[in-house]
C-alpha cells in the first residue's frame, strides 16, 4: 500500500528548509514534482553542510520584519507556504521578558507577517498554508515560555488565517509534531530526565523522524484535503492522546 501526491507545476515555499522537519518537508515537496524555494538564517545555501542543490534559497532571519519582508517580495505566484521555520530560546535568556518577545518574534509575528505579504501571491493559485504548531501548544512549557506561547497562539492563527483567506480560496491548516529528532531537540534527548517522560507518553514508544512530518503536511496542501481548513493535526505517535 502506498500514497503519492503529484505538485507537478506547483510552486511551494518552506521556511526553515535548510534542516530538521523543514528540510524533511522540502525533499518531499521536490520529490512530488514541486518547485520548492527554502529559507535558512545564513546567507547562501552553500553555507550549510547539508546539501541544498535542488532547491532555490532565500535567507531568511525571522527577528527582523525586513528580512520577512524580502522573501516574500522574491517570490512569484505560490501554491504552498509551510511556515515552518522556528526555535526555542533557552535559559537563562528564556525566562526573561526579551528571551519571551525575541521567541515570539521568531515563532508567530514572523508567521503572520510572512502570511500576510504573501496572501496576494497564494490568492492567484488559491493556494494552501501549513504551519507547524507542537504538543507545548496544549501543554505548559516552564523550561521555554516563549516557545510555548507561540505554538498555543500558532492553532488560533491557524483558525483565524483559515476564516480570513477563505474568501480568497487559500485555506490555512496545521500539524503538531511529537518530539521530533532533530537539532533543535538535541538537548532534550541528551537528558535522560527529559527523554524517558517523552518515551513513557508516547503510546508508540519512540520519537519521531522529520520524514514522518512530511506526508501529513503534502496532505494538507493537496487537493485530498480541499474541504479541510483550519484544523491543527496532532503528528506524535499519540502523544496528546494519552
Ligand atoms: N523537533 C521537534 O520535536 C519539534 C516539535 C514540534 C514542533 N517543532 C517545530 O518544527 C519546526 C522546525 O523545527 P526543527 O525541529 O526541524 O528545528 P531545526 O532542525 O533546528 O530547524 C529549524 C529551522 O528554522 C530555522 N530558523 C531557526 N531560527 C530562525 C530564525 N531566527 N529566523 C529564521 N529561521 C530560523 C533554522 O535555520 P538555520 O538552519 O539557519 O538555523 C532551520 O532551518 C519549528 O517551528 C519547531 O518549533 C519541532
Amino acid at each position: 500500500m502506498s500514497v503519492s501526491f503529484d505538485f507537478s507545476g506547483a510552486a511551494a515555499l518552506v521556511t526553515g528548509g535548510s534542516d530538521g522537519i523543514g528540510l524533511a518537508i522540502a525533499r518531499a515537496f521536490r520529490a512530488a514534482g514541486a518547485t520548492v524555494t527554502i529559507t535558512g538564517t545564513r546567507a547562501a545555501a552553500a553555507d550549510y553542510e547539508q546539501d541544498l542543490s535542488g532547491f532555490a534559497y532565500q535567507q531568511l532571519v525571522a527577528t527582523d520584519p525586513a528580512s520577512v519582508d524580502a522573501v516574500a517580495t522574491a517570490m512569484g505566484p505560490l501554491d504552498v507556504l509551510v511556515n515552518n521555520a522556528g526555535t526555542a530560546i533557552r535559559a537563562p535568556e528564556a525566562l526573561t521578558p526579551e528571551g519571551f518577545a525575541r521567541n515570539v518574534e521568531i515563532n508567530l509575528n514572523a508567521v503572520y507577517r510572512l502570511s500576510h505579504g504573501l496572501r496576494p501571491k497564494l490568492a492567484e493559485r488559491k493556494g494552501a498554508i501549513v504551519n507547524i504548531a507542537s504538543m507545548t501548544s496544549y501543554i505548559a512549557s516552564p523550561r521555554v515560555p516563549g516557545y510555548g506561547a507561540s505554538k498555543t497562539a500558532i492553532v488560533s492563527l491557524t483558525k483565524t488565517l483559515a476564516t480570513l483567506y477563505a474568501e480568497d480560496g487559500i485555506r490555512v491548516n496545521a500539524i503538531a509534531p511529537g518530539w521530533i529528532e532533530t537539532k533543535l531537540t538535541v538537548p532534550v534527548r541528551g537528558a535522560e530526565a527529559l527523554n524517558r517522560p517523552i518515551i513513557e507518553r508516547t503510546p508508540m514508544g519512540r520519537w519521531g523522524r522529520p520524514e514522518e512530518m512530511a506526508e501529513p503536511v503534502l496532505f494538507l496542501a493537496s487537493p485530498a484535503a480541499g474541504f479541510v481548513t483550519g484544523v491543527t493535526m496532532p503528528v506524535d505517535g499519540g502523544y496528546s492522546a494519552n
